[in-house]
């Protein structure tokens, strides 16, 4: 039998938990807590709670909120100054995927010394983190439950994969009622990332029952509510189911890893100041097609997942149907169909192929790929 590895941690979900924010700081025994978020997250008013919260269990705190998308190391090697200036002990991040991907990494620079690169790749560093408490407001990245921070390098215009597990916080405080602060815009390009880590850890070469059970119940979720949930900003139901699938999609991604799409779409992004939801919209259902081969089976149960009624055809053809109801889930709520539309220049098309390649994303894509196939897949997607 195969071993199967499988880590999560603590979770707390459902309305108003943001409110917990301070007792769960005290269970970790921090006493002077750093609290990492962004602009957005300050003027929808989710700072205030948290604060508020810091507030009550009689913590001190210092907040900061220089982080932008597609978080730089410039951005989170300051954010370490700030932190040591402090002398603080805990690290909060309340934001999107680039907030907290951010805040991972200035805990990692808070006790290990040099520069964020040094940290690229599987298991670097060498001390132990400070205590970590996650709350995500976008519903989409997953990064509340994962080992994973992606900083940019913004010398060499790529973005990094740091892999440990002490990148996994203590706590995840998944509170339904902060999406409903959230653009169309965001819910929906967040919406189709969820949709693609259900999908990639699902087939990921690396896909165990464990992570199956999760994956599929995000696919499931996303099929029924990121419609309703695009539509309107205030529906509570849609919003917590998106919520969950954000998280499930989180735990499977987490623990099985990922495939081409996301190590095409890092590719991009290292290049360009694009959503990654965006670039994953349009990668998805090119790479679904250059991967349904791998493995029929489990691209017939998406198509199950995602609506599909009709059990009296064979596993490449309802594989198929399952990239046709992608493409129409991703055409009714508007998301981005081709490169071109977001201003990709395709003299970088060679440079971003070979980038792909070798992203730690690529090990568990379950068809072999080469540079020429992701050039291909590129050129599809213009
Ligand atoms: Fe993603």
């Amino acid at each position: 039998m195969n071993v199967h590895k499988f880590v999560l941690p603590e979770i707390i979900f459902g309305n108003h938990t943001i409110s917990q924010i301070g007792d769960c700081c005290l269970r970790l025994g921090a006493s002077n807590v750093f609290i990492v978020s962004d602009e957005g997250i300050l003027e929808a008013g989710w700072l205030d709670k948290v604060v508020e919260s810091c507030e009550e269990a009689g913590l001190k705190y210092t907040t900061f909120t220089e982080i932008t998308i597609n978080p730089k190391d410039y951005e989170v090697e300051k954010g370490r100054e700030v932190y040591l200036e402090s002398q603080c002990d805990a690290v909060i991040g309340v934001g999107g995927g680039s907030t907290i991907d951010a805040a991972k990494a200035i805990a990692l620079l808070s006790t290990n010394e040099g520069h964020i690169r040094d940290y690229e790749g599987v298991d670097k560093i060498k001390h132990p983190l400070p205590p970590q408490i996650m709350v995500p407001t976008t519903a989409g990245s997953g990064s509340e439950v994962s080992p994973f921070s992606i900083i940019l390098n913004t010398e060499e215009r790529k973005k990094m994969t740091i892999i440990s597990k002490s990148l996994i916080p203590d706590i995840a405080i998944v509170d339904p009622e902060t999406l409903v602060t959230k653009s169309t815009h965001l819910t929906v390009s967040t919406g189709i990332d969820v949709l693609t880590h259900g999908i990639e850890s699902y087939i990921s070469l690396a896909a165990t029952p464990l992570t199956d059970v999760h994956a599929k119940n995000a696919i499931s979720l996303v099929g029924k509510y990121l419609r309703s949930s695009v539509a309107s900003q205030y529906n509570k139901e849609a919003k917590t189911h998106m919520a969950m699938a954000s998280l499930q999609a989180g735990i499977a991604f987490s623990n099985a890893i990922l495939g081409a799409v996301h190590a095409m779409s890092h590719a991009v992004g290292g290049r360009y100041p694009i959503l990654h939801g965006d670039i994953n919209s349009i990668l998805l259902p090119h790479v679904m097609e250059y991967n349904l081969l791998a493995n029929p089976e489990k691209f017939a149960d998406i198509a199950y997942l995602l609506g599909l009624k009709d059990h009296n055809i064979s596993n490449m053809e309802a594989g198929k149907i399952a990239i046709h109801l992608v493409n129409e889930l991703i055409e009714d709520i508007g998301a981005p169909q081709k490169l071109s539309e977001l201003q990709v220049d395709d003299s970088e098309i060679a440079e971003m192929s070979y980038t792909a390649l070798h992203d730690a994303c690529m090990l568990t894509n379950p068809r072999d790929v080469t540079v020429s196939v992701i050039e291909q897949l590129f050129r599809k997607a213009w």
